[in-house]
């Protein structure tokens, strides 16, 4: 069983879909949150996982970082899931972590990185767009494609429709992203992952 942490800084959802379908590879052994109402806290908390906040305003990045990495060791954390956590990690902390560090977005990368994406989408008149699990390196939304699943944008679609038409998705793709990583059915090659069966 691989000790995960979750890092969250919002509603949770992502969280709670990866406790619910739990992996037979992967214990989510800590959870951490940079904002204090982040409602995912207690959707930790519901299902007894150890959540401990670990607040960024007002201080230096690094300090913060350092943190958080503190926390991870404390737990012998061996995989971070990013789920809604809105801080870009420096390449210091990917690489001080040294395990594997996945994050959900939702569009199909490399389109529409950053935040709001389901809105970009709608605003550049796609007809597709979608979800991404990827490894994260120190850049925005830019590392290695894990797993992606295409999602149709409608011409009555709004950020909120279509959000949540995601987010079915997100929740389905995230479980197995993880247990995907948790038992190394994948190889990477460059920026290329292949998959393996498991
Ligand atoms: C999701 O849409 C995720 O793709 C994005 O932020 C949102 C987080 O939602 N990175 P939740 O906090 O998991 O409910």
């Amino acid at each position: 069983m691989k000790r995960t942490a979750v890092l969250i800084s919002g509603r949770g959802s992502n969280l709670g879909a990866i406790l619910s379908r739990a992996s037979p590879h992967a214990t989510v052994a800590l959870v951490v949150s940079n904002r204090a109402d982040a409602g995912g806290l207690e959707i930790a908390r519901r299902s007894g996982v150890e959540a401990v906040t670990i607040l960024h305003a007002g201080r230096a990045r690094e300090d913060h970082e350092r943190d958080v990495l503190g926390a991870l060791r404390r737990h012998r954390i061996e995989i971070v899931c990013l789920a809604g956590y809105m801080r870009v990690l420096t390449g210091g902390f990917v690489d001080a972590f040294g395990g594997p560090i996945l994050n959900i977005h939702p569009s199909l990368l490399p389109a529409f990185p950053g935040v709001r994406a389901q809105k970009q989408a709608i605003d550049a008149g796609v007809r597709w767009t979608g979800v991404t699990v990827h490894f994260v390196d120190a850049g925005l939304d830019s590392g290695p494609i894990l797993l992606q699943e295409p999602v149709s944008v409608n011409a009555d679609d709004t950020e909120e429709t279509l959000s949540a038409r995601m987010l079915a998705v997100e929740h389905r793709l995230y479980p197995r992203a993880l247990d995907i990583v948790a038992s190394g059915a994948y190889e990477r090659r460059g920026r290329v992952i292949i998959l393996r069966a498991s």
